[in-house]
């Protein structure tokens, strides 16, 4: 069926982003007899999920037979000083394993030990060694696996597609997402039933980050402008290394696996630092206090020749580092001319994840908007305060599930199809249009730009009330020149039309984050407060922040943290780390 030129597709479900999360919620959907479409603004196989590099948290044991699905759930909440929701760290630890089990049943080859079970390495906050991985390629086998698997389980995937707003019912529940053709910038109508948001995270609104190009969280900006809920927007994580020199590969990821698998950092005075700011995990330690121990040496004076710290991993040998990191040594050995084996390397932090995000029910992915679901790094929840690396790639696994089966689920509960009608198309239409019409107006770049200085300068990973405050009104003026956005042009192939939805997407984000930042007078986790150094457990601690759209502004309330149920509570008041107890080995081959 058409509006006029305008095409219209009807799917029971449609998905937002063929990352890790939107391709493991389309195979769990696809059910025969339920027509499943997945948008990807990119290519299939471009995802930020490849950016986890080190590794999948799982509680399997295989070289730590004392590790366990209480172990994994006590290290999640304590790295996200318990800002989490319990019930999905609860999840998530206790269904990890069948997840990467079933991963592998579909054909991810990962390292494995000696006696040929699946490999795990040690990586920052987690008791054991718990990372299963492939080499410092993990996300990317992720990704190639679910690809393989999803294109064998009935689904529709539409490739450089992206859309740019979300229809809704009289109720508010969605009908389905005004779409455009990347290449032609024709325009496609998907109607559906359910509508699952899994474009990730928005690290490309500030200037130095792991991110690539596509996490510009429109999707996110979709469900709020809808009316849905964002959770604790204020945490942003900084992961400890990215590249520092040269400039054109600043931000890139280093991946924690260096770390994991013994590199060391060091200040410009040769001392090996962390020993002072946690000398029980050393290295090893979260990554908001590594990357907050890497600031400190740097203001202190020590840091590196372009503003980082030194990691070292030369003693760990040339075949051990090729064989275990080999991206890490052709990433340096071809962006910076350093030989990883033979010297130590500069690292800095880097942008890398979203810890807050569209807030989700645990058991669903469901939405506090009804038929809008989410996923992986656009949701939020199971992280808290700060994700511990390797938790992402097993999070899109889990609630990646979960999401599918949700809104699979819905969408065969409703009966009858409501479809958006064609003044709301017309309506989505000239919106789309309206910046190829604007003879003048503001250059997209140009206000992308302005907006990472803004992040960096007002949002990072030192924060105080003047801080945010200023950056809250210079964000005003942004609001503004957001609405005027201009690309003059044609639809096709126009570069410049595409950065508008996205830069549109990252001002409206950027308020809930500096709201946020704000708000919270208190340090925790990625949220650093100079003027607030301490945690409040009391107080904020006890606190989610809520964002919603109201008009045009963003309204910030607080909502407390659920409280755990006792037998999970008793699991942090013995003062012990809980471990698999009597003669059951654990392991998994
Ligand atoms: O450092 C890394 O390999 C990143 C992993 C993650 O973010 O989970």
């Amino acid at each position: 069926m058409t509006d006029g030129m305008i095409e219209r597709l009807r799917y029971d479900v449609v998905i937002l982003g063929a990352g890790g999360a939107g391709l493991r919620a389309a195979i769990e959907a696809a059910r025969p007899g339920v027509k499943v479409a997945v948008l990807s603004k990119s290519l299939l196989g471009k995802a930020h999920t490849v950016m986890a590099e080190g590794g999948m948290a799982v509680s399997f044991g295989n070289l730590d037979p004392q590790d366990c699905w209480q172990t994994h759930f006590y290290d999640t909440m304590r790295g996200g000083k318990f800002l989490n929701h319990y019930r999905m760290a609860e999840i998530f630890a206790k269904e990890a394993p069948d997840r990467v089990v079933e991963l592998e049943q579909w054909g991810a080859v990962f390292d494995r030990t000696p006696e040929g079970r699946i490999s795990q390495r040690a990586f920052g906050a987690h008791s054991f060694r718990r990372l299963a991985h492939v080499g410092d390629r993990t996300g990317l086998e992720l990704i190639r696996t679910l690809q393989y698997k999803g294109i064998h389980s009935g689904m529709d995937i539409y490739q450089e597609v992206t859309a740019t707003h979300l229809f809704q019912d009289g109720a508010g529940r969605p009908t389905g997402v005004f779409a455009y053709h990347r290449q032609s910038g024709t325009f496609c109508v998907f109607e559906a039933k359910a509508v699952v948001i899994a474009t990730g995270g928005w690290g490309r609104m500030y200037k130095v980050t792991s991110n690539s190009w596509e996490s510009t969280g429109e999707g996110a900006a979709l469900a709020m402008r809808a009316g849905a809920e964002m959770k604790d927007m204020e945490m942003v994580q900084f992961h400890p290394t990215g590249m520092v020199w040269p400039p054109g590969a600043r931000g890139l990821l280093v991946t924690e696996g260096v770390r994991g698998e013994g590199g060391i950092l060091l200040n410009s005075e040769g001392e090996r630092f962390m020993l002072r700011y946690d000398p029980e995990k050393k290295d090893l330690s979260s990554r908001d206090v590594v990357a907050r121990s890497i600031y400190k040496e740097v203001q202190a004076g020590r840091g590196s020749p372009h503003g980082g710290a030194f990691l070292d991993i030369t003693h760990r040998g040339a075949d051990f580092i090729k064989r275990k990191l080999p991206n890490m040594y052709d990433q340096y050995l071809s962006l910076a001319d350093i030989d990883i084996t033979k010297q130590p390397f500069e690292v800095a932090p880097t942008i890398h994840y979203t810890m807050g995000g569209i807030s989700v029910d645990p058991e669903t992915g469901a939405t506090s908007l009804e038929g809008l679901f989410a996923a992986g790094e656009s949701a939020c929840g199971l992280h808290g305060a700060n994700r511990l690396g390797g938790n992402s790639l097993t999070d899109l696994l889990v609630f990646g599930r979960r999401v599918g089966i949700g809104a699979c689920d819905y969408a065969a509960s409703r009966q009858e199809w409501t479809a958006p009608s064609a003044s709301q198309v017309a309506e989505a239409e000239a919106a789309a249009l309206a910046p190829l019409d604007r003879a003048e107006g503001e250059n997209p770049y140009q206000l992308h730009k302005d907006l990472q200085e803004l992040m960096g300068e007002h949002a990072a990973i030192a924060r105080n009330r003047e801080l945010a405050e200023a950056g809250l009104a210079k964000l005003e003026a942004l609001k503004l020149r957001s609405k005027r956005l201009a690309s003059p042009g044609s639809r096709m192939y126009n570069p410049g039309w595409h950065a508008v939805f996205e830069v549109e997407a990252m001002v409206l984000l950027a308020e809930a984050i500096l709201q946020g930042a704000l708000w919270r007078e208190e340090s925790r986790g990625a949220h650093w407060r100079l003027d607030f150094p301490d945690a409040d457990d009391q107080g904020f601690g006890q606190a989610n922040s809520i964002c919603r759209l109201d008009g045009d502004e963003v309204k910030l309330s607080t909502r407390p943290v659920p409280q755990m149920p006792a037998e999970l509570a008793a699991l942090f008041s013995s003062g012990q780390l809980p471990v698999r107890q009597g003669t059951d080995q654990g392991g998994h081959s």
